[in-house]
């Protein structure tokens, strides 16, 4: 695995603190319990889950990750979708949710380490803003730049 190890240097690069890092096999009731583990039990404020996004039958991810949802933050993975289709029109196969769950927001990328590297760019800048709305350190969305 690649992309993970990827996700995890990307984000300390960039000052996160990364608390934890599992694999887990495609079965839905594993990647439901470790996603309520990791925000119930351990409060972390993110979750990035990467693969398992796709068409085929073992591909299941989403639907871990809207069944363990509080609420849904769609327009993540719309940006992903869309930004993504400019470097290959495959990227609508990708089934990827975001959510929140209570107060840990879940991101689902898809396996490939090009695609993880695609996403995590878009995503980044106001992922920033995003947790610290969630974290009530920002209520204030005006922009430096606009
Ligand atoms: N998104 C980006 N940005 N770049 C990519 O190369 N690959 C797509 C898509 N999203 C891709 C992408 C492909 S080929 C597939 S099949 C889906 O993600 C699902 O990937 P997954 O099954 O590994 O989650």
């Amino acid at each position: 695995d690649l992309s993970g190890p990827y996700i995890q240097d990307y984000f300390k690069e960039r000052g996160y603190y990364v608390t934890s890092y599992e694999i887990l096999p495609d079965e839905q009731k594993l990647i439901e319990q470790a996603l309520i583990n990791l925000s119930d039990r351990c409060h972390n404020d993110l979750i990035i889950t990467t693969g398992g996004t796709g068409l085929s039958m073992r591909d299941v991810t989403p639907e871990a990750t809207l069944k363990v949802a509080t609420r849904n933050v769609p327009g993540i993975s719309e940006a992903i979708r869309y930004e993504s289709m400019k470097y290959t029109n495959r990227a609508m196969l990708s089934r990827g949710v975001s959510v929140l769950r209570n107060k840990t927001l879940i991101i689902n990328l898809p396996g490939s380490l090009k695609a993880v590297k695609e996403s995590l760019d878009i995503i980044i800048d106001p992922l920033k803003h995003g947790l610290e709305i969630l974290k009530g350190e920002a209520h204030d969305c005006a922009r430096k730049d606009g």
